[in-house]
């Protein structure tokens, strides 16, 4: 085991502008999700996007993922490549997810997006995979222990009829893409290390209608979809730990109160 890195007020400034340009990159792939629409023709604006803001996208070539985003719609989990074939439908449901490395520091995020009408069910998944990110950023705070994001968003999805995926997980992240520790999203209470002031880490649950196992495609050695085929969502959030609470560097919207 390595260590959680504590970072410095230079790093995290470095690291708050990354993120907040991660978030404004899902902003701007939002008018291109529509009926027709290429997930690959998506991932092309992105890139470009991220690269006139001067940063890079940091899925790219990262262990040989080939594109600068990863787009999962309906039954896809996460690392859903962007592809020419996935055209976008009525109905569909879809993550993107955006990594972004502007001055050597990396920003996550990664949100839920629709193309026209979405069943009821869908949405009740998408609305649960919000508030299971909610309540797991209400856990951040110095002195809390890592288990209790996973305790709560697991607490919550449980009762409403869904299960949490947990072969995947939020992650340090900010010097490096994937840092300590890990983040799981269904674990024990009062378990896993302590959080400080100045450690930053994602939290990003991926929430499924059916069963929480995931199967990688065996082709493409990265597609992780549902083994039932039911739905998945997720929302990512970059989080700080603050010397009282907490801030969460990808909200440019302002949803969540800096403690
Ligand atoms: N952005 C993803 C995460 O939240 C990681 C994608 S890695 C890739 O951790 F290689 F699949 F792109
Ligand atoms: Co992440
Ligand atoms: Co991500």
């Amino acid at each position: 085991m390595g260590k959680i890195i504590i970072k410095t007020p230079e790093q995290i400034e470095g690291i708050r502008q990354s993120a907040r340009l991660a978030a404004k990159t899902l902003d701007f792939a939002e008018q291109f999700v529509k009926e027709g629409m290429t997930t690959e023709l998506i991932d092309d604006k992105v890139e470009e996007f991220i690269r006139s803001h001067g940063a890079i996208p940091a899925t790219k070539g990262y262990n040989g993922y080939p594109k600068s985003s990863c787009i999962s719609p309906n039954n896809i989990i996460c690392h859903g490549i962007p592809s020419k074939e996935t055209i976008l439908k009525p109905g569909d449901i879809l993550n993107i997810d955006i990594t972004t490395i502007l001055n050597g520091y990396y920003g996550d995020t990664s949100r839920m997006f629709t193309v026209g009408e979405v069943s009821k069910e869908a949405e009740e998944l998408i609305d649960t995979t919000w508030h299971c990110l909610d309540l797991g950023i209400e856990q951040v705070k110095p002195g809390n222990r890592f288990g209790n994001i996973g305790f709560v968003i697991q607490r919550y999805a449980k009762a409403r009829g869904y299960s949490v995926v947990y072969e995947f997980c939020g992650h340090g992240v900010g010097i490096e893409f994937h840092e300590e520790p890990q983040v799981d999203h269904a674990s024990r209470r009062n378990t896993g290390p302590e959080m400080k002031p100045g450690m930053i880490f994602t939290i990003e649950p991926m929430i499924n209608q059916g069963k929480a196992k995931a199967v990688i495609d065996k082709n493409d050695g990265w597609t992780a979809r549902t083994i039932d085929n039911k739905l998945s969502a997720q929302f990512e959030h970059t989080v700080l730990v603050t010397q009282t609470g907490c801030e969460v560097l990808t909200d440019i919207h302002n949803e969540y109160p800096v403690s």
